[in-house]
């Protein structure tokens, strides 16, 4: 038995979010309108709101989500009374606005409903109608029942977990990403891809998700550098498409030790999700591959073979050549190494022991030991070239 939950309306396409704005009335007359920093993202959704006069009011999120910036919109959101929250950015902004949607119609502070530094209390009221459009090709948040917070006291992550998070209607125009700079379009193109592989892999796939990372990963595959590079049109749409089937996958499968470790590398490193999680992948793919042969788990290794054909493109791949298309690939993005963004040995223990607490690992298809992940963590270090090493061939 598995179930399947995604946002009840996908509009997905070149000119989506122009086609799309007349259904906006459906949902009422007032907005509390999420923006980005490129504000300019907005203006055509901006422009239709005030020649329709439906009353709205402009938030706009130009750093981290953090708690006490929730709450704060919160209360004003409360006295604003909108009919719906339209959230139009990346991956925070869109979690922002699943997170208001949520807060305004119920009581209490945002401590009461986030889970690790919170009460994970859960919603009473129904959130509000919530419409999300993303501009950049990553998180997959339109689709995903999580908004993903930041504690700055504890320096944490923290997030509002509901099914009724999931935002109503996903609006996904990929001309919208356009213009997106080569390191933000890599960063979030293959924390993308990490949540394909990790659910791909993970303890508690179904039918439904493996479908889901296959198409995924194989529309990711061949278009990530182009759109990164060139801006090329069928790239970015792939990318787009892409990052919205990571979203339900990870939304109904599982992740694993890249997020995990993810997880607790972003409370002590200043430095993006994507560009974390990117970096640690074929690390993971490794101890995780070396893993599952000392145990002898040759469906979870048919698995990484699999996934190996889809990124290569070859039908007689070996798992290993999954791990070295990601090393190709983040070098060809030429994304930041762990190291060069603060990671070093005196962390390990402390991140290693933070990353088996969290919740993506139990998501990981082999339970990993703390020596595991150390050893992964000094691999990452010495940024190994994984092509090299002896012990996966
Ligand atoms: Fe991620």
């Amino acid at each position: 038995m598995f179930q399947f939950m995604t946002a009840t309306r996908i509009i997905f396409g070149e000119g989506a979010l122009n086609h799309s704005l007349s259904l906006l009335n459906n949902y009422g007359y007032s907005a509390l309108v999420v923006t980005g920093r490129d504000e300019q993202r907005a203006a055509p959704l901006l422009g239709y709101l005030k020649q329709q006069n439906l009353r709205f009011q402009q938030l706009a999120v130009h750093d981290e989500p953090l708690i006490a910036m929730v709450e704060e919109m919160a209360a004003l959101g409360r006295l604003f009374k909108p009919d719906m929250i339209i959230a139009i950015g990346g991956g925070s902004v869109m979690d922002v606005g699943k997170a208001l949607s949520a807060l305004i119609p119920n009581q209490g502070s945002v401590y009461d409903y986030v889970d690790v530094v919170g009460r994970s209390l859960p919603l009473t009221a129904k959130p509000l109608p919530c419409i999300a459009i993303p501009t950049t090709a990553g998180t997959g948040s339109e689709v995903t029942r999580n908004a993903v917070l930041i504690s700055a006291q504890e320096n944490v992550k923290a997030a509002i977990r509901s099914p009724d998070l999931i935002p109503d209607m996903a609006i996904i125009d990929p001309t919208l990403t356009y213009g997106t700079s080569k390191a933000v379009s890599a960063r979030c193109g293959m924390d993308a891809f990490t949540h394909l592989m990790e659910a791909y892999v993970c303890g508690d796939p179904n039918p439904l998700t493996d479908m889901v990372c296959e198409e995924g990963l194989r529309r990711l595959a061949p278009a990530i550098i182009h759109a990164c590079e060139d801006d090329d049109p069928k790239a970015r749409a792939d990318m787009a498409f892409a990052s919205m089937l990571g979203g339900m996958a990870q939304s109904n499968a599982k992740l694993g030790a890249a997020h995990g470790l993810a997880a607790a590398l972003g409370a002590v490193l200043d430095a993006p999700h994507g560009a974390i999680t990117a970096q640690l992948a074929p690390y993971v793919m490794a101890e995780n591959i070396l893993a599952a042969r000392e145990v002898g788990r040759m469906s979870l290794l048919n698995r990484y073979r699999q996934l190996a054909c889809i990124l290569t493109g070859r039908h007689n791949a070996e798992p290993s050549d999954g791990i070295v298309w990601v090393q190709r690939t983040l070098k060809r993005l030429e994304l930041c190494s762990l190291p060069s963004l603060g990671l070093c040995d005196t962390l390990f223990e402390q991140v290693a022991a933070s990353a088996l607490r969290s919740s993506s690992i139990k998501g990981n298809p082999l339970p990993l030991s703390e020596k595991r992940l150390l050893h992964i963590l000094h691999r990452v270090c010495e940024s190994s070239d994984l092509a090299e090493s002896t012990d996966l061939y």
